[in-house]
């Protein structure tokens, strides 16, 4: 497969497409870091370039490294697919609450950045075969008397990202069965806001899955509680349901990926083990 170079004119016209289309969504790279490879054979119209949607607060799945570039493991493995299946792709970062609907506006033309697999999401969307599978966790002030017992019972005020599954959770279990008053769930536009508050004593505990939490600890006053059993987060790629070819390629290329010793390495580069 040879590379081509999109031209940059084509680039104007889609960047000022978008504007003109009153797109919120955001390019996340400069076009160097765009990748741009031929068509391929199985009927995506080749030059597209596919919109890798991701929200770049949360690693160590997606977020911005020190140059302002998209990095994680989520954006190298969509590299890595995308350079095995022939694809053009660019990430585009999208706000949580709103990623579905820019999916589904064709904003963007897949969401990479650590989405659980939930039945009202599959109502909506095609979902990729499972790449990762973690459990919820908690996080407290180093040194809190609050156990995990504490927590799952209702006694601690929690924060975590609005329309994440951690808030699902938490109102399906927690809430809906009468155990945590409505009033002791604090929701953030982004975890990162709940980790300040945390550390503030504004809120008792923070949850959210637990890679992220970690990551979300280091160097703070903070210290991880324990995972909430059977929560199950199944990670997968999002796409459109129509997008049949796109979502075939990317299970070929997921289970090419996860053959590969690049996989090895990246669960290695970002902690995930
Ligand atoms: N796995 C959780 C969910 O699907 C959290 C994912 C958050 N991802 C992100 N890029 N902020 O809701």
């Amino acid at each position: 497969m040879h590379k081509k170079i999109l031209p940059v004119s084509l680039l104007a016209i889609a960047i000022i497409a978008a504007v003109i289309a009153g797109c919120t969504t955001t390019p996340a790279s400069p076009s160097s870091d765009t990748q741009n490879v031929t068509g391929n054979a199985n009927g995506i119209e080749s030059g597209k370039t596919i919109a890798v949607g991701i929200e770049v607060k949360y690693p160590p799945y997606s977020y911005i490294d020190k140059d302002g570039k998209p990095q994680g493991f989520d954006i190298e493995s969509a590299k890595w697919i995308a350079e095995d299946q022939g694809l053009n792709i660019e990430f585009r970062t999208v706000e949580w609450d709103g990623i579905i609907p820019a999916l589904l506006a064709k904003k963007i033309d897949m969401v990479y950045s650590g989405m659980t697999i939930t039945p009202e999401r599959a109502e909506k969307v095609a979902f990729s075969d499972i790449y990762w599978v973690t459990d919820q966790g908690i996080a407290v002030k180093k040194n809190s008397p609050l156990t995990l017992d504490d927590v799952m019972s209702g006694k601690a005020k929690i924060g975590t990202q609005r329309g994440s599954t951690a808030e699902g959770w938490i109102r399906e279990n927690l809430i809906g069965k009468g155990i945590l008053d409505s009033g002791k769930l604090v929701l953030y536009d982004n975890f990162p806001f709940a980790i300040t508050d945390l550390e503030s004593g504004r809120i008792d505990a923070a949850m959210y899955d637990t890679p992220f939490v970690k990551k979300n600890l280091k160097g703070r006053d903070l210290e991880f509680l324990g995972i909430v059993e059977n929560t199950e987060e199944n990670y997968a790629v999002a796409v459109r349901n129509e997008d049949i070819e796109l979502l075939d390629m990317l299970n070929t290329g997921l289970k090419n990926l996860k053959a590969s010793p690049k996989w090895a390495e990246l669960v290695k580069k970002y902690e995930l083990e």
